[in-house]
């Protein structure tokens, strides 16, 4: 249990302040305990910030979105200001401080020395909270939305800089080894995409702010945003992450890692296709990225160890399974859409294909997977709701891409009965999963002070894998 608070200046001591004079055991010991539980405190604030995000401001509104979309039968009626707040407030609120969140809690040079960059940590939390609230109650109030959102563009764009400042001083050597491994690469290009998204942001918001009649950005500018923001950014993300871990998680053979950087490559061209109006060609572009991702880091393929399951529900390697076959069906509407789509409904399917197949049922797995370990050296508060959780998403997930091509391109008009049910699943499944990790900040205790030494996040999760 924690018996006392660690303050900022705590986390600097004699042993490694760099005065030359090594601290005595007990002292690094103490030093590590408070540094490990004050940067357990910073990820847990991150990650509640990013699940309030998730449930108001993101989930109820995207429901409200399609309640409304379903009872007109009709997504052209709808403000896009508001479906525009509610993609912010996932992608920036929800995964956004989720990552940042995380990006800081892995840097080793915050498990070093550095007072300052934890300081930093804090306030890019800060920036990048209100920038994002103000971003989303402006364009839904309208209240001096003009000022408020080009404003919220520029918090935002702080709290990342900051982020990128602290993370761009972190060096290879850092870790001990001499040369990028593969993952690192995937995680450097959808930083880059992050930072790209972000500038688009600023872009787009002052351009509404000085000529547009309403917060919502021009449409062709927001395809181009949403490719950037899918492709570029959250899907290498993903990638990376799980040529990472997956190996270790799941028992996966090695990582191919020559496909997995031409998968990077094909993706960036992509990309690049994307947001210079090539959409049709750069739909093509995905399927095959989206191939060789799933190639190189063998998600398909028979595990060569035993899935490690411990702490989580048992079913956690079969819905990460899942969440690829998302990304696959998602490359594939998304071809799909460039074709036949004469109503949005193609692309919208895609869209949330990719954000909730694939990129909310990674973090759902993944997260309940690493989270409770790094807050604190907690376990996970119940793995029968992560099962239900993961669950709902899928059934969720599938009846509303499915219904929505139906519905929406008018192949069916039963469809459009589905799609409000179809939100309230994928609702019940995200606030499922809110409760869960907020029961396991709550509810369980922190088992930092029974640890020694902590040395980094491989023995984490090694650790937080007792039950
Ligand atoms: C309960 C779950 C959700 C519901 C009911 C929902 C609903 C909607 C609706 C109705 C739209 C308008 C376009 C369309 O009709 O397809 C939309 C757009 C969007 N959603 Fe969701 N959504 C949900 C979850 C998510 C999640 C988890 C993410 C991201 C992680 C996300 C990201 C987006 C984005 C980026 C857009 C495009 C906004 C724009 O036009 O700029 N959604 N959503």
């Amino acid at each position: 249990m924690e018996t006392s608070t660690p303050t900022l200046t705590s986390l600097e001591t004699r042993a490694t302040s760099g005065s030359g004079t090594r601290g005595s055991a007990e002292e690094i010991f103490r030093a590590t305990r408070a540094r490990e539980l004050a940067l357990s405190r910073l990820l847990m604030a991150y990650i509640t910030t990013g699940l309030l995000f998730m449930l108001f401001p993101g989930t109820l509104l995207g429901v409200w979105n399609l309640l409304q979309i379903s009872g007109r039968e009709s997504a052209g009626l709808i403000s896009p200001a508001w479906l525009q707040a509610h993609g912010h407030a996932q992608v920036f609120g929800w995964i956004g401080s989720f990552l940042l969140g995380i990006g800081f809690y892995s840097i080793p040079k915050l498990r070093g020395e550095a007072t300052q960059a934890v300081r930093a940590a804090w306030v890019c939390w800060a920036l990048w909270t209100a920038g994002v609230a103000v971003r989303w109650s402006s364009t839904v109030y309208l209240w001096h939305w003009r000022v408020l959102l080009a404003l919220a563009s520029i918090l935002e764009l702080a709290a990342f800089l900051i982020f990128f400042r602290v993370i761009s001083q972190h060096r290879p050597q850092d870790s001990g080894k001499s040369k990028l491994e593969p993952w690192v690469w995937a995680v450097l290009t959808a930083t880059l995409g992050f930072f790209a998204v972000v500038i688009t942001n600023v872009a787009g918001s002052f351009y509404v702010a000085l000529y547009g009649d309403s917060p919502a950005f021009p449409h062709r500018f927001d395809q181009r945003y949403l490719a950037l923001m899918g492709w570029g950014f959250l899907a290498p993300f993903v990638w990376g992450f799980s040529a990472k871990w997956l190996r270790v998680f799941l028992g996966l053979k090695t990582l191919r890692s020559g496909v997995l950087i031409g998968a990077l490559a094909v993706n960036c061209t992509g990309v690049v296709l994307a947001i210079t109006g090539q959409v049709a060609l750069a739909t093509w572009i995905f399927v095959a990225s989206a191939a060789l991702a799933i190639a190189a880091i063998r998600i398909f393929e028979r595990s060569e160890q035993p899935a490690k399951t411990k702490g989580v529900h048992a079913s956690f390697p079969a819905f990460v399974r899942m969440a690829y076959g998302w990304l696959l069906v998602a490359a594939l509407l998304g071809l799909g859409a460039s074709i036949w789509d004469t109503s949005g409904g193609i692309w919208g399917a895609s869209r949330h294909a990719l954000t909730v197949g694939f990129i909310s049922v990674m973090v759902l797995s993944i997260g309940q997977r690493i989270l409770p370990a790094f807050a604190g050296m907690r376990l996970l508060w119940s793995t029968k709701l992560m099962f239900a959780g993961l669950l709902l998403l899928n059934v969720g997930c599938t009846l509303r891409v499915s219904s929505e091509v139906l519905a929406y391109q008018g192949y069916a008009a039963w469809a459009w009965s589905v799609l409000p049910g179809s939100a309230l699943l994928e609702l019940a499944a995200l606030t499922t999963f809110a409760v869960n990790i907020l029961g396991t900040f709550v509810l369980e205790p922190s088992h930092v002070s029974n640890q020694p030494v902590v040395v980094g996040i491989p023995e984490l999760l090694a650790q937080g894998t007792r039950r």
